[in-house]
């Protein structure tokens, strides 16, 4: 709807009204998860601040903080970049995308196991060989590496229906995409995995499940970028490990 997207028009009608409270409760919550988090990490600021110097918190703080607590630190040791707001941000763009990129995955995984009822037996048999018949233990993180098959079948299915279907870039500099094609500057581009990842001569008849695929022997020599579900390069995504472990879970 292009009579949106002048700023006033959109923020006058009933979506882009919406979209404000939405924001506004949402950017609260965080706002008030920061906020308690600090507060907690104040009250044995003394103790933490005395027992670590800046120079050894970069050494080990890095590894043994969540995101969070990690952002919050370096705030307290004086980095005035990691303002409240700032880290609220973060913890916002971590949250959202790793929220609707993984449950749209799962969805389309189960599709794609449903449809494709030989890959579910496959799956099916692993998942007996690491949980036996205990259907009920929770899944640990010693099971994760031995989920080898449920990995491919999760790559497989953000290959088929890649959760960012689009990527939208501006390139700042002309560049040569190949000897024929170069693009110039300021012109808006889109990367598309959904068509990158259905090229034949990457991935043989692309409409076919086929979480093989992934095997680490069938990848040796496919171009790096041929498989683009969590972007590459310096942009890539910062999530991609945790993806696999959450929908594992
Ligand atoms: C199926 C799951 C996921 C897919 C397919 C996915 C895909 C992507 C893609 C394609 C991008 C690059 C977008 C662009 O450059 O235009 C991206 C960026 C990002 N992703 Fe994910 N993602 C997933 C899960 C997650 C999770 C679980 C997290 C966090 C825990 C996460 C955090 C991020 C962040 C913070 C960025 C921005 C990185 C930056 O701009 O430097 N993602 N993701």
């Amino acid at each position: 709807m292009p009579w949106l997207w002048p700023k006033f028009c959109w923020d006058l009608s009933s979506i882009g009204r919406k979209e404000k409270v939405t924001r506004e409760y949402l950017q609260n919550f965080m706002d008030k998860i920061v906020e308690e988090r600090k507060s907690e990490i104040l009250e044995n600021w003394n103790d933490i601040n005395l027992k670590q110097t800046n120079a050894e918190f970069e050494k080990k703080g890095k590894d043994s903080l969540v995101a969070l607590d990690y952002c919050l630190h370096l705030q307290l040791r004086g980095n005035t970049e990691f303002t409240d707001r700032y880290i609220r941000d973060l913890m916002n763009s971590a949250i959202l995308a790793g929220h609707d990129t993984v449950t749209a995955g799962l969805n389309f995984a189960l599709y794609l196991l449903a449809a494709n009822p030989k890959e579910q037996a496959k799956l099916h048999a692993e998942l007996d060989e690491v949980f036996g018949n205990d259907q009920d233990r929770n899944v640990e993180s010693s099971d994760l590496p031995k989920l080898q098959f449920l990995e491919c079948c999760i790559k497989e299915t953000e290959r088929l229906y890649p959760p960012i279907p689009l990527m939208p870039r501006t390139p700042e500099n002309d560049f040569e995409l190949d000897k024929d094609c170069v693009v110039p500057k300021g012109v808006d581009i889109v990367v598309t995995p959904w068509v990158t990842h259905r090229l034949p001569e990457f991935f043989p008849e692309p409409e076919e499940f086929r979480p093989s695929r992934f095997f680490p022997e069938n990848c040796t020599g496919r171009h790096p970028y041929a498989y683009v579900a969590f972007s590459g390069g310096t942009r890539i995504c910062m999530g991609q490990r945790c993806t696999y472990v959450s929908a594992f879970l």
